[in-house]
């Protein structure tokens, strides 16, 4: 029997299966992380080899250095999260990856890694979109929670509410129109002179400052889900610049306070308005931005005072790591939906909105 029929039988076998064992690989930008994960939300291992100290030198990930860390770490991670898990291979029932959206050299790391294991091992090979495991972070810090609910997606690539009406079934409501959050997170801080990544960084000098310039955001998308963040990001850029040609000094606290407030009261209020607008009493946020301190405070205050339950990640299934990976493959190994052959490739670019399966 060749590898892909074999493949594709014990595929179709595992929806009824009542343990599965996924392996998960995700490194589609600076982590290098691999996961055991069973029946979608329990962790059996989670290793995470990260290249924050790598790049931060250069105030950035630099894509070619994170390819190449990742081929170093990638082996000794797989390893490490089978010993953790305290399984051998011949118990993993289906191997996973990211296979978009990120950085394509990065990408290509761990889909060729994935397509090598899975065809070794003869298992079915699971390809996963990096921001539905994101979504899927949530299945396993709270085991009740299920779809319906209303998404904010809020990370370094995307910046999105998602009405996700099923495991595999997500209807774009709003999206950014330019910077995602992150991005506009790492330029400010970047332009304060912070270390990389700078979103934690802002989340800990906004709490020394006060929000006294009162940014706002473009009223032009007032009426909609969607969300401009560059406008923002330039006033930022300008004051600063501008301050320093003329030797003036700023308080520095003070901008990531303020920048912090008006971002994070756009995404809280939209957010909000999506779950009273849709009558869905549950919200559930995804993405590194998840993270922000500041925002997950604003998310709890308004979805307590409009009676609805407010969802997010524990703190080290919000960013980057293949655990979140292993839970969407479950509920996609469920659905009968994601079996990659050979030939998967990486995909810069993946629509928020695909597949599009409802059980
Ligand atoms: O989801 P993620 O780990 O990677 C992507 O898929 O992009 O998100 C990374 C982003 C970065 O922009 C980082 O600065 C931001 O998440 N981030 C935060 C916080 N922690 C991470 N932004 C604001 N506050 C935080 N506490
Ligand atoms: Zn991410």
């Amino acid at each position: 029997m060749s590898y892909q029929s074999d493949a594709l039988e014990k595929f179709n076998n595992l929806k009824n299966k009542k343990d599965v064992i996924v392996l998960s690989i995700e490194s589609s930008c600076d982590e290098t992380s691999i996961a055991v994960v069973k029946n979608g939300r329990e962790v059996l291992s989670n290793i995470i080899a990260t290249q924050i100290e790598i790049h931060r030198r250069f105030g950035g990930v630099v894509p070619e250095v994170a390819s190449r860390n990742h081929i170093l770490a990638i082996s000794n991670v797989c390893k490490e999260a089978l010993n953790e898990a305290g399984i051998s291979e011949k118990d993993i029932d289906a191997i996973a990856v990211t296979y978009g959206a990120g950085l394509m050299g990065a990408l290509l790391v761990g889909v060729n890694f994935a397509k090598g294991l899975a065809y070794s091992l003869g298992l079915p090979l699971i390809k996963v979109s990096h921001v539905h495991g994101h979504i899927s972070a949530n299945y396993i810090s709270h085991e009740k929670l299920e779809p319906p609910f209303i998404c904010l997606l809020v990370s370094g690539g995307h910046t999105a509410i998602l009405k996700v009406e099923g495991y595999n079934k997500f209807v774009r409501l709003g999206t950014t129109v330019d910077d995602a959050v992150g991005e506009a997170f790492d330029k400010v801080a970047r332009v304060l002179s912070l270390p990389y990544p700078g979103g934690p960084e802002i989340d800990k000098l906004a709490k020394e400052g006060k929000n006294v310039y009162h940014f706002t955001v473009s009223n032009s998308l007032k009426n909609t889900y969607d969300f401009s963040f560059s406008g923002i990001k330039t006033e930022v850029v300008n004051l600063v610049h501008n301050a320093t040609q003329k030797g003036e000094t700023l308080n520095f606290a003070d901008i990531a306070s303020s920048f912090q407030e008006c971002v994070t009261d756009e995404l809280a209020l939209k957010a909000v308005k999506a779950c009273k607008n849709y009558d869905l009493k549950k919200l559930v946020v995804a993405g590194g931005v998840g993270a922000n301190s500041r925002l997950k405070e604003k998310l709890g205050a308004l979805c307590e005072e409009n009676n609805i339950k407010f969802y997010s990640p524990s703190l080290k299934y919000c960013t980057d790591n293949g655990a979140m990976i292993g839970s969407m493959a479950y509920y996609m190994i469920k659905d009968g939906i994601g079996l990659a052959d050979l030939s998967l490739t990486a995909k810069p670019n993946i629509d928020l909105q695909q597949p599009n399966v409802v059980r």
